[in-house]
């Protein structure tokens, strides 16, 4: 049987680099050779209670930059999560079996209390199980994602081994986090500090133009430079480096490193670079954001066929599960 393959991202704005390379460049490298999944996480968006106009403009939006990114909807199922309402079902099932203590201690949870006190709401607590919900119900082996996933996929194989065991039955797999023949990665912004997110304003967007590339990459934080041979790197320029490393050729790295390491590098040559091997990579997709964008039939058709394709399969997961548990109509 095919390998089942499975990623999503929330709806809450444009994707950015660190999403296209920590998650969809790998989807679409395994599309061809697995069963594969790819959705957008619409409900996981409505913990920062986002207005509804905004909302359905940034489902729209994401699934205009996946299509772009190169997800074949014909190969691959690509759907809304919203469009499979046995997701929240079994979400709500597997919320009987997670606990509070663990829940509360998970990583990102603590790191949103912290950033929006105001609004520590129960989907943010349970935003695991959400997740392990999204994987399960397609009984997914590989996961692809980012680094900052890795808890979150921790989670879920937690919760489907508890299902298991709780009824005695060899039902779901565990999935694993998955980045296409690599480790896991961290994609930093261009501010120094921390990874490159959607709402950090530090980003590099599949929807920005040339010119606005170059100048995010112009305007990436630096330091006065090396001084002495072999220095240690500042946290920004290893973060400049970091991502040099994944999106250039090898012999440029080295180019760099050697200037840094003699202490003749100019973070200008180096800026130039990257904005132009960043520019190769995501001019095609941009482009492809503009033709798929004016589509919307294109796009009707692509979210209608998604959601049929992976209704069938959740479906089926429903029904088997009502019955593990115990959940067995009267009539
Ligand atoms: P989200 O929407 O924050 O990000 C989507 C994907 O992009 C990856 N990513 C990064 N990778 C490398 N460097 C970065 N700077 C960077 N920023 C983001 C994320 O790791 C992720 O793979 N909870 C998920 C969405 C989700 C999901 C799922 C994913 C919901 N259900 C089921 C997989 C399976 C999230 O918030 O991703």
């Amino acid at each position: 049987m095919r390998e089942i393959v499975l990623s999503g991202i929330r709806s809450t704005g444009n994707l950015h680099l660190g999403n296209y390379l920590g998650a969809v460049q790998n989807f679409v490298k395994m599309q061809h050779d697995s069963n594969c999944f790819f959705f957008i996480a619409d409900f996981h968006s409505l913990t920062t209670h986002p207005t509804p106009a905004d909302l359905h403009k940034s489902v729209r939006q994401v699934l205009v930059e996946y299509l772009a990114a190169g997800l074949d909807p014909e190969v691959s199922t690509l759907y809304i999560q919203s469009d499979v309402p046995e997701i929240a079902e079994l979400y709500l099932l597997l919320n009987m079996n997670a606990y509070l203590g663990e829940l509360e201690r998970t990583t990102s949870f603590k790191e949103k209390a912290r950033k929006q006190p105001e609004n520590v709401n129960a989907g943010l607590l349970t935003y695991p199980v959400l997740m392990a919900a999204d994987i399960v119900v397609h009984h997914a082996d590989k996961v692809p994602v980012g680094k900052d996933q890795e808890q979150n996929l921790e989670m879920a194989r937690k919760f489907a081994r508890r299902f298991n065991n709780m009824y005695s039955v060899d039902y779901f797999k565990e999935p694993v986090a998955y980045n296409f023949g690599k480790e896991l990665i961290k994609i930093p912004g261009l501010d120094g500090t921390g990874k490159m997110g959607k709402s950090e304003g530090n980003g590099i967007f599949l929807a920005d133009d040339e010119k606005t590339i170059r100048k995010k990459i112009m305007r990436a934080v630096t330091d006065s430079g090396p001084t002495e041979p072999n220095s240690q790197m500042s946290e920004s320029v290893k973060n400049l480096f970091s991502i040099l490393d994944i999106v250039s050729s090898k012999d440029t790295v080295e180019y760099f490193k050697e200037k840094y390491n003699s202490c003749e590098i100019r973070y200008g040559d180096l800026k130039k670079q990257l904005a132009e091997d960043v520019i190769k990579l995501i001019a095609p997709i941009n482009k492809r954001i503009q033709e798929i964008d004016s589509n919307t039939d294109y796009i009707s058709k692509v979210a209608r066929m998604g959601a049929e394709k992976a209704r069938a399969s959740a479906v089926k997961t429903l029904q088997e599960v009502r019955e593990i548990i115990g959940i067995r109509k009267f009539y």
